[in-house]
This record gives structure tokens, sequence and C-alpha cells, in this order.
């Protein structure tokens, strides 16, 4: 086992920007689809908890004008990627629209990823589409060895991507919750948390989980990384559309400092 778990980060600094042929999408829930793409480079650099910009390029004269970013939920030996899609408004909508043989426009990879240590336990706590970095995270970590736990949250049974595909993704079964008790354990993903122990806590999900995972790691004194989900214009550090607040005042940029943070670096306060 490496000691060093974050995987190929700094081998080539500039993101790839191609068109990448769409290998298949299918919807895997309630508003959500599994999308994969040919992208070989992408496939080959990309580490745990990085995004890539998706959209179509300027000569496309319909919205969405600009890309969106999408975390990388999976990648094979043979090129291909796996984005995890909820549809919220016209870039996700255009997305969940994609067909096999159609191209979207991919700029990637971006951002900073999780930073794991080999000899402490992992627990992975994702919110809905929040899931996305950790079926990549956990599935190739488990691999290398590490104990790695996966919490996974809905709202309800509906909304809930497959269970058996989670599984074959990340080699072993999720623990998976919904607020209103219609598939797996009852209330909110945070309240599957065990927090004991030598342990770094990865979240990934809406902000107020997020929050909630924040306050948890100042009262007890566990390690927490985040990746926030901002808005995002350009994902290369140009537009300043992502910033976030440090914890001493400072604006940050997700796109380029994140979008994984050290929780404690960030500011918990509401609005
Ligand atoms: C680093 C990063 C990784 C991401 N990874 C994923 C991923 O793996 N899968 C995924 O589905 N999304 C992911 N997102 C969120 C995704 O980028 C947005 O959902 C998307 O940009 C929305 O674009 P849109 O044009 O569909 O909606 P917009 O037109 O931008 O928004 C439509 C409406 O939906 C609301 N909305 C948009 N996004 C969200 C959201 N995430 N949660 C709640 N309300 C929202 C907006 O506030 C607005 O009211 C990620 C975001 C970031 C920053
Ligand atoms: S998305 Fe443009 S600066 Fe971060």
């Amino acid at each position: 086992m490496q000691a060093d778990l974050e995987p190929r980060v700094g081998e080539s600094p500039a993101p790839v920007r191609h068109r990448a042929p769409v290998v298949s999408n299918r919807r895997v829930a309630a508003d959500t689809w599994w999308l994969e793409l040919e992208s070989p480079e992408i496939a080959r650099r990309v580490a745990w908890g990085q995004f890539v910009m998706i959209g179509f390029g300027l000569e496309h004269l319909a919205p969405p004008f600009l890309p969106r970013p999408f975390s990388v939920g999976w990648r094979s030996p043979d090129g291909r990627i796996g984005l995890l899609v909820r549809r919220f408004g016209a870039g996700s909508a255009a997305l969940a629209a994609l067909r096999p043989g159609e191209r979207a426009l991919l700029l990637g990879p971006l951002g900073r990823p999780f930073r794991l240590e080999a000899a402490r336990r992992v627990v992975c706590v994702a919110g809905g589409v929040g899931l996305a970095p950790f079926l990549i995270l956990a599935g190739e970590a488990r691999r290398q060895g590490l104990a790695v736990e996966l919490l996974y949250g809905e709202l309800s049974a509906e909304r809930v991507f497959d269970p058996v595909l989670i599984e074959q993704l990340t080699d072993a079964p999720p623990q998976i919750w919904t607020e209103d008790g219609t598939l797996g354990r009852h209330g909110r993903v945070t309240d599957g948390l065990d927090a004991s122990g030598p342990v770094t806590v990865l979240g990934c999900g809406p902000t107020a989980m997020l929050r909630a995972l924040a306050g948890r790691a100042a009262r007890e004194g566990f390690e927490l990384q985040v990746s926030v989900e901002e808005h995002m214009g350009c994902g290369v550090g140009t537009c300043q559309g992502c910033v976030v607040r440090s914890a001493d005042g400072r604006w940050l940029k997700a796109c380029t400092e994140g979008p994984v943070f050290d929780a404690s670096d960030l500011s918990w306060s509401p609005g």
C-alpha cells in the first residue's frame, strides 16, 4: 500500500479540453442520470474529488451557454468516465438529454482532490449527488487496501442511485439513509456518522449538511474535508463566480483552491 494516497496530482497541471463522445446515458433514479463519456486523457489523470466543466461550446445556440461543473464519479481502464447528473435547470437538463454518439465539450480534470492518509479510517458522508466523488474514491481506495465507509443520504427512495451499481463501483454496499424512511435507515445521513478514533471524514452534499458536519468536527475534534458545490462560470480561476468565505474572512475560489477544503479553513456562518 502506498503511504500517500493522493493519486497522480501534479503529474500534468494543464487541463484537457476536448469534445467527448457519449458512450451511454441512462436514468438511474428520479431526475438523475448516469452519463458515460469517452475521455481517455481525463480518465487517466483524474484524482478523487476532481471535477470537469461540461458544456457544448460557443457555437451551441441554446442554453446552457456556460459549462457546468460535475465531479468525476468513475473511470475505466479503457478511457471512459462516469458522471452522476441530477436535473435542476437548463445545464443539467441538456446533459440528461444527451444520446450515445453525441458529443459534449469537456475541460478537466480540475480542482484540488481529497487527501488521504493510509493509516486512517476514512468515512465518506454523501448527501444526494454529493455521492459522485465518493464512487471513484471508495472503489479505488478500497482496492488499495484502505478502510473506507460510505454513508449516503437522500430525501426518499425514488432519488437513491441504484445500490447494486454503487456496490459494483465501490466494492462494498453503502449505508443508505432516507429522510422519509422509504429506503435504508430513517433519518439524516449525518446521524450515521461515528467519528471516534483516528478518522478522516469526507463530506460532499448540500451546504446545510456540510455545515452540520463542520459543527460536529469542531465539537468532536475530528479531521473533516468537504467538497463544496458552488455555481461556477469558468472552472479555472478567472470569473470569480465560485468564491467561498474563509474562516479568516478572505474569499477563496472553489474551482482552483477547492472544491475540496479543510472544513476548519472555511466560514460556516449562514448567509
Ligand atoms: C465541484 C462541483 C461538482 C459537482 N458535481 C456534481 C455531480 O456530480 N452531480 C450533480 O448532479 N451536480 C453536481 N454539481 C452541481 C452542478 O454543477 C449543478 O447542479 C449544475 O451546475 C446546475 O446547473 P443547471 O443549469 O442544471 O441549473 P441552474 O440553472 O444553474 O439552476 C437551476 C436551479 O436549481 C438550483 N440548483 C442548481 N444546482 C443545484 C444543486 N446542486 N442543489 C440544489 N439546487 C441546485 C439553482 O439554485 C436554481 O434555482 C457539482 C458542482 C460543483 C461545484
Ligand atoms: S468558476 Fe470562475 S473563478 Fe471559479
